[in-house]
């Protein structure tokens, strides 16, 4: 099967392409052959990019752990799936990706494809929609009338996270740049700052919970506008060795739920939530993506690498 590859190159990771054996599933594991997947950008600066699971060095990791696509075969025990529908979903950091032809994933970390969703369009949901409902669920424990702040709430996770909060019944102010502002409204944001011109920490004070999604200074500063008892979490992926515990304490992974995303899929079927697209590029473009260098009338959405069906 086609595939593309992390290589080292003088600035990091680049991509090569490349051709693998198709892989086999293995007990409760489905074969997908690959429609589309979604990128994330800081995935080639991520540690399971470089590392494996047990902390030695990784190379030619298969990238992008989200993806629609159709079931090519099912491993032992699976009664969930059959040969040939349509599913999205995420597999392991650890595992090989999705930028190949094929890939395999726990049949517990995928669902049925959203009907009313192409597949380009559902590649774009699994990580950002996960991260973004565990985030302000199972670490966040939002609750309705409470005040939420997001940072970065035109992003991939952020889109997701305005519209999952408002949802929820929350009050909900964003963070995001001048240009994205009209979009983060339309998901129903009630006050968003643009955080190039404004200090969020001196605009704000009473929050219930803070959602990150950028890190850096933008996390350590997060902490001035809580009210008591009041609490961060953060998904930004940038977060040192050395960082002081709180800031530690406040990072999550994402992990894979099948049962999520079916539940997820049922609210954009239902037009009660809405994913957006910003570009979709071949698999042999797919370096560009990560390195943002597409072209796009969109300032917001997900790249997307589409597979030749
Ligand atoms: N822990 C996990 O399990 C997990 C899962 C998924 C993603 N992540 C991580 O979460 C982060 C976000 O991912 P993503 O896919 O949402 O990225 P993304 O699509 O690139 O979105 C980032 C957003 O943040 C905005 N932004 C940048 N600097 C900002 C600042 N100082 N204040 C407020 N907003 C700012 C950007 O706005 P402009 O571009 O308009 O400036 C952009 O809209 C990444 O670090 C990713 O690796 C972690």
């Amino acid at each position: 099967m086609k595939i593309m590859q992390t290589v080292a190159a003088a600035n990091g990771l680049s991509l090569q392409a490349s051709e693998r054996p198709t892989p086999t599933p293995g007990p409760d594991e489905v074969l997908i052959r690959v429609h589309a997947a979604g990128i994330i950008t800081a995935e080639l600066d991520w540690q399971p990019t470089t590392h494996k699971a047990d902390g030695s060095p990784r190379s030619n990791a298969i990238p992008t752990h989200e993806f629609s696509g159709d079931i090519a075969a099912c491993g032992e025990g699976v009664k969930s799936f059959t040969e040939g529908q349509a599913i999205y979903g995420m597999n392991d950091w650890y595992q090989e990706g999705a930028l190949a032809e094929f890939t395999v994933a726990p049949a517990t970390s995928i669902a049925l494809r959203p009907k009313s969703l192409s597949y380009e369009q559902a590649a774009t949901v699994p990580i950002g929609a996960l991260t973004a409902w565990q985030a302000l669920t199972t670490h966040g424990h939002l609750q309705p009338q409470q005040r939420v702040l997001i940072h970065g709430g035109a992003g991939g996770v952020g889109f997701f996270a305005v519209q999952f909060a408002k949802s929820l019944g929350a009050y909900v102010i964003a963070t995001a740049s001048a240009d994205t502002i009209p979009f983060v409204k339309s998901l129903g944001a009630d006050q968003i700052l643009d955080y190039r011109a404004t200090r969020f920490d001196q605009e704000l004070r009473d929050i219930d919970l803070v959602v990150d999604t950028v890190g850096g200074e933008t996390l350590a500063r997060s902490w001035n506008v809580l009210r008591s008892g009041g609490r961060v979490v953060t998904a930004a992926s940038d977060i040192p060795d050395d960082a002081p515990h709180k800031i530690k304490d406040a990072f999550f992974l994402v992990q894979p739920d099948g049962k999520q995303l079916s539940e997820i899929a049922g609210l954009l079927d239902a037009g009660k939530l809405r994913t957006f697209v910003k570009a979709i590029v071949p698999l042999q473009d797919a370096e560009q993506a990560y390195n943002q260098s597409i072209s796009s009338a969109l300032r917001y959405g997900k790249t997307v690498v589409a597979l030749a069906p």
